[in-house]
């Protein structure tokens, strides 16, 4: 054998040893930390009151966080319950979820705000695509109905508040998440009316919400009846001129969600260079969980989002699918070395700790004042997704 054969039969060993271990690593780890989940999810049940939802926990105080049904996050509980029921069979876990969709049924018709995605299809899309109970699959396309009734023609947009701080006709981009259950309604029966109507949010967002570098300003405040672009601004970031985490996560996930649906390459596009902009980012950590905002001058004496990495983490996964060669492997590794990390001392919870969650040190909204270094329910909610994608599209 020459030693150019050799060295290239060396190298693929090497390659394949490198893959398989690694394979052989991730699928224990997401097998472990399935069925973790299953255990700390028995505990947090006993403390969720019957009429509430679970948002976090109050180390200091040992209390669990609820909020009202009406409140943003209300489907990340059912649908981390469904997510840990596919994966580990528990009947406990099933009947905890059912019950829970049960209680957050009466928001199919809730038309306050624009999270009624977050709410109903984190929930009942979950259910649905486990169980295909045809009942879901009509409480969705009446939740896709009511949120589309936020749209404004004026702004060509969803309206994601109707009355907050000074803004007159705030959207912000977090609403991208809320186009998902649009479009899958528009393919499952729904009006194609909805399918253009996420459409067209997606263009008006692409066109106000990014800057040159492809970060996203929070908030873009419009003139509702013509939409013209009264302030580009933020409502839980550094400043109006900082990448808040959690919206760069919103944004890369809602863009190629978005080229999921439509194969639409501008949308692919978009969410490539979000990608460019947090992976390269100066300020993300060698463990790849960023801190709260990446323009946080105090970095890095400033709390972290793990709701942010695992958010990004699952959108890596998808968007992963949609790249190839070196594009590709860079969105894997990072995603994975997220879930690592997420899976590690520092940001993992022990049994029967912290209040029942699966994760600690995620940030709701600092300047605020809210929700500083907690658990939150959608930091668990994403983390689950990002496992099982990870297992399902990277393990098979
Ligand atoms: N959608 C609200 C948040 O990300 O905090």
């Amino acid at each position: 054998m020459t030693l150019h054969k050799l060295s290239i039969a060396v190298f693929t060993v090497l390659h394949i040893t490198f893959y398989a271990q690694s394979k052989k690593e991730m699928s224990a780890l997401i097998r472990n930390e399935f069925n973790f989940a299953e255990k700390q999810y028995r505990f947090l049940m006993k403390s969720v009151p019957k009429d509430k939802m679970p948002q976090s926990y109050n180390a200091s105080e040992n209390r669990l966080v609820t909020r009202d049904i009406s409140w943003w996050c209300s489907g990340f509980y059912p649908g981390s319950l469904w997510m840990i029921y596919e994966q580990t069979n528990d009947p406990e876990i099933k009947a905890e979820a059912e019950k829970r969709l049960a209680l957050i049924e009466p928001n199919k018709t809730f038309t306050r705000d624009h999270d009624l995605g977050f709410m109903m299809f984190c929930s009942f899309g979950n259910a649905y695509r486990i169980t295909k109970d045809p009942k879901y699959k009509e409480i969705i396309l009446t939740s896709a109905k009511s949120l589309s009734t936020r749209f404004r023609p004026g702004m060509q947009a969803i309206l994601s508040w109707d009355k907050m701080a000074d803004f007159k006709g705030p959207v912000i981009i977090d609403n991208m998440m809320n186009l998902e259950m649009l479009m899958w309604a528009s393919q499952n029966g729904g009006d194609q009316k909805i399918r253009e109507i996420a459409v067209a949010h997606a263009n008006t967002t692409i066109e106000n919400h990014f800057r040159p570098d492809y970060s996203s300003y929070h908030v873009v405040d419009y003139d509702v009846n013509t939409g013209e672009v009264l302030g580009k601004k933020t409502f839980q970031g550094y400043s109006d001129s900082s990448a808040w985490a959690r919206g760069q996560a919103w944004a890369l996930y809602g863009y190629t969600m978005m080229y999921r649906f439509t194969k639409d390459q501008e949308y692919l596009d978009q969410a490539r260079n979000i990608a460019k902009f947090i992976l390269n980012n100066p300020t993300l950590p060698e463990d790849k969980i960023p801190y709260w905002d990446f323009n946080d001058p105090k970095i890095p004496n400033v709390p972290k989002d793990a709701s942010a990495a695992a958010i990004m983490a699952s959108a890596l996964l998808e968007l992963g699918q949609y790249t190839n060669g070196d594009e590709k492997k860079t969105c894997v590794e990072a995603a994975k070395q997220m879930l690592v990390s997420l899976s590690g001392e520092k940001y993992h919870a022990k049994l029967n700790e912290n209040g029942g969650f699966l994760l600690m040190h995620s940030t709701g909204g600092l300047p605020l004042n809210s929700e500083i270094d907690v658990p939150l329910i959608y930091a668990d909610y994403y983390f689950l997704e990002a496992l099982k994608r990870y297992k399902d599209w990277y393990l098979q």
